[in-house]
């Protein structure tokens, strides 16, 4: 059997940092209202000119260099991204070439929002899983701050923009013990961002758009169902997990997931106070941290779970 295994971490934040102070003379908002609804404290945000697919390349180097492997060993890109560089060719293949890759290996982007990382994970496990590529590269990385009307205060202030990248390898013992995967159209207007030019013209208001106390409830429910799904897939209770690494959106959620998983927050890694809602950056990014602090350690179960727009929503169980 082959299975597949995260070797390398990666992460990488903008430069620029917008306080909450800073955001207080934007909007109608203060340090104290987004700090106990949401968590959030600064976000990242990207200099003029810097892409995605800049970020993604500052966050896929570091984890190559962690994974101790070279660039055009990688046979496969999954970038996941709800604001790639242009509609097309994908950010994956912008990435592709700016790491130097000419092997020939797949790249393609994949879009699930705030999902996204989950989706691409799972992506990823099943390719190697079945002989198809043998050492993925996996991103998530997004520039929301692109993304947001600056004038919405009820937005505006929850997103932030940067990278976080895993290599996945080809392994004899499994390194994805259990992974699912929900979406639910039904819902698609409770979040998204309508602008588009596929119709002949340019159509549509480009900011994103939330039902934040909607989506809220909702994941909330979601996330603890689809939890208990892959732990119970994988014959594991809520004990048996060393590190909750959510989906950064709002501390709120975060704590109600782990209080279902009977888990202390303790031995749940957060980050979003300081680079906010990163989409499906958010996972990586937090990953990346409790990896290279020393928190993640080798034989450790790690259970990343999130939600985004569409609904779509998931939960993959690593053993690292
Ligand atoms: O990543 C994808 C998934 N996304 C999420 O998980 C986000 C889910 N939703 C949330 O995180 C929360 O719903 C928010 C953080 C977006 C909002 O928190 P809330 O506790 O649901 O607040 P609310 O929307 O019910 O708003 C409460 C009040 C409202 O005023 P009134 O109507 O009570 O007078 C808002 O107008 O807070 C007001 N408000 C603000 N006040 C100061 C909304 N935004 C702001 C703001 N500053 N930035």
């Amino acid at each position: 059997m082959i299975y597949s295994k995260v070797i390398g971490t990666g992460s990488y934040l903008p430069e620029k940092v917008l306080t909450n102070f800073d955001l207080e003379k934007i909007v109608d908002t203060t340090d104290e209202w987004i700090v106990t609804r949401s968590g959030i404290r600064e976000r990242h945000i990207v200099a003029v000119g810097e892409m995605t697919s800049d970020l993604a390349l500052q966050a896929s180097l570091r984890a190559i260099e962690s994974a101790g492997i070279k660039a055009d060993e990688i046979d496969l890109i999954v970038v996941a991204t709800t604001s790639p560089d242009k509609m097309f060719p994908s950010t994956a293949c912008l990435l592709q070439d700016k790491l130097g890759i000419a092997n020939g290996g797949a790249a393609f982007d994949l879009q699930a929002v705030c999902g996204g990382f989950v989706y691409a994970v799972n992506t990823a496990d099943l390719y190697i899983r079945t002989g198809q590529a043998k050492t993925a590269l996996v991103v998530g990385a997004e520039v929301m701050s692109r993304m947001v009307d600056w004038t919405d205060r009820t937005t505006c202030v929850l997103f932030g923009d940067g990278a976080g990248a895993v290599v996945m390898r080809a392994n004899d013992a499994p390194g994805i013990l259990a992974a699912k995967l929900h979406s639910d159209g039904r819902h698609h207007a409770l979040l998204r961002a309508d602008g588009n030019i596929c119709n002949g013209e340019v159509q549509g208001d480009p900011f994103i758009k939330m039902e934040g106390q909607a989506v809220f409830k909702f994941a909330v429910t979601a996330l603890s169902r689809v939890v208990d799904e892959v732990l119970k897939d994988a014959g594991m209770q809520g004990a048996d997990v060393d590190w909750l690494v959510p989906h950064q959106a709002n501390i709120r959620i975060i704590e109600a997931t782990a209080k279902k998983l009977g888990l202390s927050m303790d031995r749940v890694v957060t980050t979003l106070s300081h680079h906010g809602n990163t989409s499906s950056a958010s996972i990586p990014l937090a990953l990346d941290a409790a990896v290279r602090d020393g928190r993640i350690k080798a034989g450790q179960n790690v259970l990343l779970e999130a939600i985004g727009g569409g609904f779509t929503w998931g939960a993959v169980l690593l053993r690292w």
